[in-house]
């Protein structure tokens, strides 16, 4: 399995302490686990932040982060290890486990983390969390300071600057290293073979949901733990809804459909559309709508470089997509008019991409001092325009109702441009129908 080496993560939390102010510490508490009705849990996913900065799987866990601590910089409060627990539910790494696997200098259980904790927060001036995301760490947090504060008749010295956390280490994950690619390429790769497998499957009378079981086969045998969000697989009108979920209804001949959906590895997302027809052939409409969104997103492709800013790729898709849509007799008027007033809004509602990273719409800021954003390279994004005609759209000729099309592929910005992470989905008409064709005739 392809993963994020242990190395990575200490050059992580060294590369965030060297960025940290004097005498401070950091503060970041793992993800809960969350009850999804009695006695069951969901499928546990460790926060993205505390990943990234531990590689530690486990619930119930705190990292705390002090530089230039003599007795270790690097704290980790986690479970103790315990035969009955560990019978039912799995194995825990303990303190023994959190220094020796895991980098920690020190590690303390977590029951003991109130008398503890408080003890390495007094004397320092200042403490980063990523405050207001976890109102009840928060609140524990609040609790510590108030323990430290209790005791100022005493001497003790509470910090007197909270500063939030996710400036400095959001900044840091939107900047993917050369392990964070590889990660990225393999959850794309095998996202990319289960879109494959789900064209090759795809055939009128099976449900949205036969495809997403396809999807889900890939990714589990690929070795992910579970889709990086929820799949969306739209069949006819359901493609025009942005979020679809059900994945339910009838696959219909003559309708397409779209499919948004991708993996996690080591808690790297990929995220990838592609829209095709049921039955293997496009429309002579479906294909005009296909083949425009395409060219969108070729033209964004190219806006994908060092010192090109953020909304430059978006803006190419939105003057592709609105000439064609003129062209097709979809919206009347002016190409730069048209622009200028979002008539283009009506068909394409969304914006060309976002972020790619541990979180599938990851961290980073897109304006910096009230500009776009420059790209940079290791910047990871997802390229994702869309044409949507809903079914009810009275203000279309009726060919082109129901017609709901996207295709997003994930990049990497590269020191020429940039690198296409998903490239092995077929993507054009004469591709995805002759990926289509082959399936069926190896199945006659
Ligand atoms: N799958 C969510 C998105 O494409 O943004
Ligand atoms: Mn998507
Ligand atoms: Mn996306």
């Amino acid at each position: 399995m392809i993963h994020i080496p242990k190395s990575e993560y200490s050059r992580r939390r060294k590369a965030l302490m060297a960025q940290m102010e004097p005498n401070s510490i950091a503060i970041l508490p793992a993800a809960a686990v969350a009850i999804r009705n009695r006695d069951v849990e969901h499928v546990y996913r460790q926060d993205s932040d505390f990943q990234y900065l531990s590689g530690f799987p486990e619930p119930q866990a705190v990292i705390v982060l002090m530089p230039g601590r003599e007795h270790g910089e690097y704290v980790l409060f986690c479970r103790e290890r315990n035969v009955e627990r560990e019978l039912w539910d799995g194995l825990r790494a303990g303190q023994e486990g959190a220094i020796r696997d895991f980098g920690a200098d020190d590690a303390f259980p977590i029951t003991d983390i109130d008398d503890i904790l408080p003890g390495l927060i007094e004397g320092r001036d200042r403490v980063y969390s990523a405050m207001g995301s976890n109102p009840e760490f928060d609140r524990h947090l609040m609790d510590w300071i108030n323990i430290i504060r209790a005791n100022t008749h005493r001497g003790a010295q509470p910090p007197n600057e909270y500063v939030a956390l996710d400036h400095l280490l959001h900044d840091m994950r939107l900047y993917k290293s050369t392990a964070e690619v590889k990660v990225m390429r393999e959850a794309a790769r095998i996202s990319a073979r289960a879109h494959i497998r789900a064209m090759q499957a795809s055939r009128a009378g099976l449900h949205e949901f036969s495809l997403e079981a396809e999807l889900d086969y890939e990714f589990r045998k690929g070795g992910a733990k579970m889709p990086a969000y929820g799949s969306i697989v739209a069949a006819g009108r359901n493609s025009c809804i942005l979020h679809y979920q059900q994945n339910d209804a009838v696959l219909k001949d003559g309708d397409l459909v779209l499919i948004d959906a991708g993996c996690e590895i080591d808690c790297y997302a990929s995220d990838i559309t592609r829209t095709w027809p049921v039955s293997g052939k496009y429309s002579a409409e479906q294909k005009a709508i296909y083949e425009l969104v395409l060219a969108s997103q070729e033209a964004a492709f190219a806006e994908i470089a060092p010192n090109k800013h953020w909304n430059q790729a978006h803006e190419a898709t939105v003057r592709v997509i609105t000439a064609g849509l003129v062209k097709l007799g979809l919206l009347q008027g002016d190409v730069d008019e048209l622009i200028a007033s979002e008539a283009y809004k009506a068909f394409y509602m969304h914006r060309a991409g976002h972020w790619l990273g541990m979180d599938v719409h990851d961290v980073g800021e897109y304006k910096v001092g009230g500009e776009w954003r420059v790209l940079e390279v290791g910047m990871a994004l997802t390229v994702e325009p869309g044409i949507y005609i809903a079914a009810d759209n009275q203000n279309v000729a009726k060919k082109w109702r129901g017609i709901g099309v996207r295709i997003e592929d994930d990049v990497v910005v590269t020191k020429t441009g940039c690198e296409i992470l998903t490239s092995g989905v077929p993507k054009t008409v004469a591709e995805i129908e002759a990926l289509m064709a082959a399936a069926r005739t190896c199945a006659a």
